[in-house]
């Protein structure tokens, strides 16, 4: 067996591999396809201050190559989540992480302090990046300084262990990385899902209400992966790769590029219980490949040197 475990913002990972927001319940609902003690972390739905209905119906599209969602961060706000979930999560045998969003900047600072007593909760997820909300205008993400504001009023509010997540619906994705850093983040999420639409070209029918919404999937992998590996040279704190996440090369490719850890989002909706086999198939991969470490597979990227193939285990012939 190789050695799966990572060390992230202080804490101690079996592997690396968390669920992404939105995508695995709040709490332990998918435990029976994919038990927790399998995994590395589980990250939770958004949780924001007021209960949220979501947006409209239809706000879940399949593409060609990939999901479009508005969901518009439905959830039942804080109270219910401390009262009703956090409980279930005590005895969880991984990392909880708990994803929090907001209307206001100080919104994310009330929640962190709600959070912050509660014994269940390892980290908290900062949800800057939402494209669902807000009419899409992403406030948190776009602007360094209210990024940075944003992380500061929640570092104040709570010492637990928090992760920035990011948008890739930004020029310079480092830019905003730096300003979480600053902020009083312990790890960036890079990244969100990116802006996208689909439509019907009968009937003009949008296939989301909101016309627009976030796209995932396995094709956004290439977009995921470069924003991560811009953060990883930008700032001195972790960053965890998400985006396109489904085979366990996938989650090999984001630690090469530096990312100390992945989230698997989308693939978790065609199979949920492959997210807990993900840990052995990276054990055979690395085995097979005579690595007995994946901490040491981390940042392995070659930036100067030209790839032998752009297809990641396909060699050239000569
Ligand atoms: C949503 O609830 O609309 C998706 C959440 C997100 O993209 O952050």
């Amino acid at each position: 067996m190789a050695k799966l475990g990572v060390t992230l913002a202080g804490l101690e990972l079996r592997n690396p591999i968390l669920s992404a927001s939105g995508t695995f319940g709040h709490g332990l609902e998918m435990q029976h396809f994919a038990p927790p003690g399998l995994l590395g972390g589980l990250v939770s739905k958004t949780v924001t201050l007021a209960p949220r209905p979501g947006n409209p119906n239809p706000r879940i599209c399949e593409t060609e190559a990939g999901l479009l969602n508005s969901i518009g961060l439905e959830n039942r706000g804080i109270d219910y989540y401390l009262r009703e979930i956090a409980p279930t999560l005590r005895a969880a045998e991984c990392v909880i992480v708990t994803n929090i969003g907001g209307e206001r900047v100080e919104d994310f600072a009330e929640l962190a302090a709600r959070l912050d007593a509660e014994s269940a909760v390892d980290a908290l997820e900062v949800n800057l990046s939402c494209p669902n909300v807000q009419g899409g205008k992403l406030p948190f993400a776009t602007d360094p300084k209210t990024a940075e504001a944003v992380l500061r009023g929640v570092r104040a509010a709570t010492r637990k262990p928090l992760f920035a997540k990011l948008s890739p619906n930004v020029t310079d994705i480092g830019e905003i990385a730096r300003a979480v850093e600053a902020g009083g983040a312990d790890a960036v999420t890079a990244v969100n899902t990116l802006l996208g639409m689909a439509v019907d070209w009968r009937s003009g029918k949008p296939g989301i209400n909101t016309v627009m919404g976030g796209y995932s999937g396995v094709a956004v992998k290439p977009v995921a992966l470069r924003c991560a590996w811009q953060c990883v040279k930008a700032v001195s704190i972790p960053v965890i790769g998400c985006g396109g996440v489904g085979k366990a090369e996938d989650v090999l490719e984001f630690l090469a590029v530096g990312c100390r850890a992945v989230q698997v989002g989308t693939s978790c909706f065609s199979d949920p219980s492959h997210i807990a086999r993900l840990p052995a198939e990276i054990d055979a991969l690395l085995e097979a490949a005579g690595f007995h470490e994946l901490a040491a597979r981390i940042g392995i990227l070659q930036a100067g040197g030209g790839a032998p193939s752009c297809k990641p285990g396909v060699a050239v012939k000569a």
